[in-house]
């Protein structure tokens, strides 16, 4: 991010050369720091320690980034993962280049307000924000003064499920709607439960858009693949009674997280753009 720079390990062997690999990356691009994120659930389940902390170099751990002409603040020690999804780069640039123009959008579970600035920044009037974390909103709030748009961005500290069940009491209507939850299956053996998680937030959300609306509905759970996923959203529409259509193929990760043949997990984030009538 900018001079920072941050590395993750999942391996003892990783580990070992921590300090090395950290030395060649700030030679290589010129940083002014180098952090570790080894607080990773898979460290974890091997038994290896979680910490986060500087490995070299002497800045903090915050640094401004520009995404496609928007601004975010990243903190790498603070922030979730290593302090911002880039994995999701393209499909918010995406969403920044089909905004409805003037129209309402809603970026649920919306961390930072990726998604949301992006369809501010793309023309559209008005983005509310939605994320159960303090540091998220706080910082989506941040976010919103650095690119001047603090007038026209809500940021909500909520449960989505609470959030929408009072949205759709309220009459709420949304132009386009992003849901980006976290991974709602983290292991093979909460597959069934966690598809009906997906079902039931992806309709709750097709229920507050106006018809013809726009959903942006992702999964970064690597056991649930995209014809899982289109499954998903077809059940969620047949539940909120709203016809949808698929617009353009399945969405990826960014192109710098590559998807490895060999081990097809690696490939965990899918996604779909859908007009919802
Ligand atoms: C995959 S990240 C979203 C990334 C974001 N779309 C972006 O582009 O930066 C998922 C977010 O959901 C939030 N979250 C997790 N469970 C939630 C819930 N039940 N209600 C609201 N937010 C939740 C987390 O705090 C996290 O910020």
């Amino acid at each position: 991010y900018s001079s920072l720079g941050v590395v993750t390990s999942t391996s003892v062997g990783m580990d070992r050369r921590l300090g090395v690999i950290a030395e060649i990356l700030s030679e290589l691009l010129g940083l002014d720091a180098v952090y570790a994120r080894n607080d990773a659930r898979t460290r974890r389940e091997v038994g290896l320690p979680t910490w986060r902390g500087r490995l070299i170099g002497e800045a903090g751990p915050t640094a401004q980034i520009d995404e496609g002409g928007v601004r975010f603040e990243v903190d790498v020690i603070r922030g979730q993962k290593t302090g911002f999804f880039i994995d999701q780069r393209e499909n918010r640039l995406l969403l920044q280049r089909y905004a409805p123009r003037g129209g309402r959008i809603l970026d649920l579970f919306s961390y930072t307000g990726g998604f949301g600035l992006h369809a501010l920044a793309g023309g559209a009037a008005e983005a509310v924000l939605v994320d159960e974390s303090d540091y998220a909103v706080e910082a989506a709030l941040r976010n919103a003064e650095l690119n001047g748009l603090s007038g026209r961005v809500s940021a909500v500290r909520s449960r989505v499920k609470e959030f929408l069940e009072s949205a759709r009491e309220r009459g709420d209507r949304y132009d386009a709607v992003v849901v980006d939850p976290p991974a709602l299956v983290p292991s093979r053996e909460r597959l069934s439960m966690g598809l009906k998680t997906y079902v039931a937030v992806n309709a709750a959300a097709m229920e507050v858009l106006e018809p013809g609306g726009l959903m942006i509905s992702t999964s970064c759970s690597q056991f649930v693949d995209a014809g899982r996923l289109r499954r998903v959203l077809l059940t969620a529409a047949s539940r909120a009674g709203r016809r949808v259509r698929f617009l353009g193929g399945v969405l990826g990760q960014s192109p710098d997280h590559p998807v490895d043949p060999l081990h097809p997990w690696t490939g965990y984030l899918k996604g779909f753009a859908l007009a919802v009538e």
